[in-house]
């Protein structure tokens, strides 16, 4: 199955790790608007420079900023896993507006004790990208990546006021978003505590229920 989804849920709740699991496994284009961002502001193109006073302070980027950034890189005639767009009800509707099918948008919930400590301790290679936590999946070497050997460094909007203004923004904006997708009737729901095996098996789980719903319903 080539499928397009969307993973929901609030920062630090394993959306990206869970993505890349599935790519590697799947072949779905793990597509996560946060990570072009910031590959915009590692080059310092005119709109990483606009993008980083947005995210420096934990606000979320333009609409048109992002729009642009992310239809530059969406192939949607094949499998992906958007994370992190749509992030507010606005984006959902440009989706739609672009005729780019969704076949499920799964929520990931979690426990504001698990955010915290899921985004204090988590690294990410500067190279490659690949992301760790310091206690909960750390790299074999200290502050080396397993995968490409490039340092890994702690994002610059992990800081504790800058966390809680990205999680009040969450807040603000996913509600309209849930409901977007629950009246199409794509909307799914995921514990994302546990290890991440664990919640693999719970994406999987929904993604066969899906199938079989399809098969069915011819
Ligand atoms: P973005 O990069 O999208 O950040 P986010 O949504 O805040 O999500 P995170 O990347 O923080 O968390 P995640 O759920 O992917 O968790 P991860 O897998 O890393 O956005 C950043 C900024 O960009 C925004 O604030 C905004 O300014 C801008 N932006 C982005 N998209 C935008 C849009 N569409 N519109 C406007 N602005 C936009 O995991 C976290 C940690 O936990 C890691 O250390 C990981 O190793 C660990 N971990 C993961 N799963 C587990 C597990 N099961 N058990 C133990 N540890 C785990």
């Amino acid at each position: 199955m080539n499928l397009k989804l969307i993973f929901l849920g609030p920062p630090g709740a394993g959306k990206g790790t869970l993505a890349d699991m599935f790519e590697e496994r799947k072949g779905w284009k793990h597509l996560s608007t946060g990570d072009l961002l910031r590959e915009e502001i590692k080059k310092k193109s005119e709109l990483g420079l606009k993008a980083k006073e947005y995210m420096d302070k934990g606000l979320l980027v333009p609409d048109e900023l992002v729009v642009e950034l992310l239809k530059n890189h969406l192939d949607a005639s094949k499998g992906f896993i958007l994370d992190g767009f749509p992030r507010n009800l606005r984006q959902a509707q440009i989706l739609e507006e672009e005729r780019i099918e969704v076949d499920l948008a799964i929520n990931f919930k979690v426990s504001a004790e698990t955010i915290i400590s899921r985004l204090s301790g988590r690294r990410i290679c500067s190279r490659c990208g690949r992301i760790y936590h310091l206690i909960n999946i750390p790299p074999k070497k200290e502050g080396i990546c397993d995968e490409c050997g490039g340092p890994l460094y702690q994002r610059e909007d992990d800081k504790e006021e800058v966390i809680r203004k990205r999680l009040e923004v969450y807040e603000k904006e996913i509600a309209e978003v849930l409901k977007f997708y629950k009246e199409r009737n794509k909307l799914k729901e995921i514990s994302a505590e546990g290890q991440a095996e664990e919640i693999y098996k719970r994406i999987e789980k929904v993604i066969v229920d899906y199938g079989q719903e399809r098969e069915n319903t011819g």
